[in-house]
This record gives C-alpha cells, sequence and structure tokens, in this order.
C-alpha cells in the first residue's frame, strides 16, 4: 500500500460489516495493521468477540455494533448504534453478504431472493445512504439564499394539491407560480379544464 493510502488510514474508524468472521474480519485486521480503529459489526455481540480479541494485538481502537442487516430493523439498530458512538465514522466498508442461492435459478423461490437482496442489496443502499459523505450532514449550517414565494409553503401546497384537489381558487394561485414544476402545472390545468382529477392507479399500480 502506497504510503500516503497508510497514512490516510491512520487514526481512522472504519465499520466493517460482518467482520465478526471470514473476509470481513480479515479486512478489519488489515486496516488495522494501517492503524485504523474499527467498528466491528455481526448479527450478535458474541460473534464478534473473536475479531475484537484479535484487534487486541494492534495499537488501534475496536467497537461492537451489532443487528441483523436483513431486516428494516436491524439496519436501524445498526444505524443507530453507529451514530451513538464517540467517534464518526470515515470509512464504510459493505462486507457483510450471503449466498443463498446456490441452486438452479428456476428451483430458487422468491422468498430466498429477498433475503439475499436485503442483505447484500438494500443493507448496502441504506448503510451507504446514511453514513456515507454526501452533500449534506448533520450540524452542517444552514443558510437562507432565497424565498421567492413566502407565502407559499410547500406543507400548504401540498395540502392544496392533494386535500382540496379541485379547489379552484387554490388551482388558479397556485399554477401561476413561477417556480412550480411542469408536471404539477399541468395536472393544475388539466384539473381546472376538466373539473375532475387525473388518474392515480398508474402511479400506484404502474402502467395499467
Ligand atoms: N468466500 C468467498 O469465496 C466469497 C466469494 C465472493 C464473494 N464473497 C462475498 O464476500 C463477503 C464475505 O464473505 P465470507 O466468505 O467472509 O462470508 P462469511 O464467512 O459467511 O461471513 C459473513 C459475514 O457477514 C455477516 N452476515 C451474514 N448475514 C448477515 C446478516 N443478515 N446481517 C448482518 N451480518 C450478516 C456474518 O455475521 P455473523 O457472524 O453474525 O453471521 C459474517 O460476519 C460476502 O458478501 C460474500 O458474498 C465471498
Amino acid at each position: 500500500m502506497s504510503s500516503s493510502a497508510v497514512s490516510s488510514l491512520r487514526g481512522k474508524w472504519a465499520l466493517v460489516t460482518g467482520s465478526s468472521r471470514g473476509i470481513g474480519q480479515q479486512i478489519a485486521l488489515g486496516l488495522a495493521e494501517f492503524d485504523c480503529n474499527i467498528v466491528v459489526h455481526g448479527r450478535t455481540k458474541r460473534n464478534t468477540a473473536r475479531t475484537r480479541r484479535l484487534l487486541a494485538d494492534f495499537d488501534v481502537g475496536s467497537v461492537v455494533v451489532a443487528g441483523d442487516l436483513g431486516t428494516a430493523a436491524g439496519v436501524r439498530s445498526v444505524l443507530r448504534a453507529v451514530a451513538a458512538l464517540p467517534e464518526p465514522v470515515d470509512i464504510l466498508y459493505n462486507n457483510a453478504g450471503v449466498q443463498n442461492a446456490w441452486r438452479p435459478l428456476w428451483e430458487i423461490d422468491r422468498s430466498t431472493w429477498q433475503s439475499t437482496f436485503d442483505v447484500n442489496l438494500f443493507a448496502v443502499i441504506e448503510l451507504t445512504n446514511v453514513l456515507a459523505p454526501g452533500m449534506l450532514a448533520s450540524g452542517m449550517p444552514m443558510e437562507l439564499v432565497e424565498r421567492p414565494h413566502p407565502d407559499w409553503t410547500l406543507a400548504r401546497l401540498i395540502q392544496g394539491f392533494y386535500g382540496t384537489p379541485l379547489d379552484t381558487g387554490f388551482l388558479e394561485a397556485a399554477k401561476g407560480l413561477d417556480r412550480l414544476g411542469a408536471e404539477w402545472r399541468r395536472a393544475m390545468e388539466a384539473r381546472l379544464a376538466s373539473a375532475t382529477v387525473e388518474r392515480w392507479q398508474g402511479r400506484l399500480y404502474g402502467p395499467l
């Protein structure tokens, strides 16, 4: 590993999902070699104990978060535990995964695909969405740059559009807003012209 990569790991905190054993455990130990602190993860705290013992050979910090990434509640509990850590996580290593589908494609039932994708894809998306550095993070300062229509709050627009969809006074006034999205303007004009609300089945159930 290059010297800049080594120094960029020093003192950082890495959450390695599925580091209780297998490849994830080796990844955790590999990062620890470069002085990276480790958030060890597995489904249970008991599973993670061996990785923590192995990490004790390195001069790094380690903590454990536990949670089943195959369930929404488990993902949430991992995120809550990470949020409660004294240091923020700098590196997210999405390693945890399952390979449930060992049979021919046509013999694999839906629940097997679902449980595989829950861990291998959806948990990765959710963890990444929350933990990866993005344009916004908690604690960032907010600055009001422009508010061209202070009377037209989002709450008022949403209430009018969905709550009183055929209120002509609302529709006439709202469709004239220069910042209104084109789809909403078209829907408002169509409502005014037809005095009916457009069909929503396509949005709920797909194209009819
Ligand atoms: N081994 C290979 O040849 C190979 C090849 C290609 C890709 N991969 C991929 O590499 C990754 C690691 O493989 P591995 O062989 O090291 O796997 P492994 O030995 O079976 O370890 C899997 C790790 O993921 C965790 N995990 C499994 N299901 C979980 C769940 N529902 N919620 C939270 N954690 C869960 C396990 O935690 P617990 O201790 O709590 O069970 C464990 O730490 C996987 O994504 C795998 O698909 C492996």
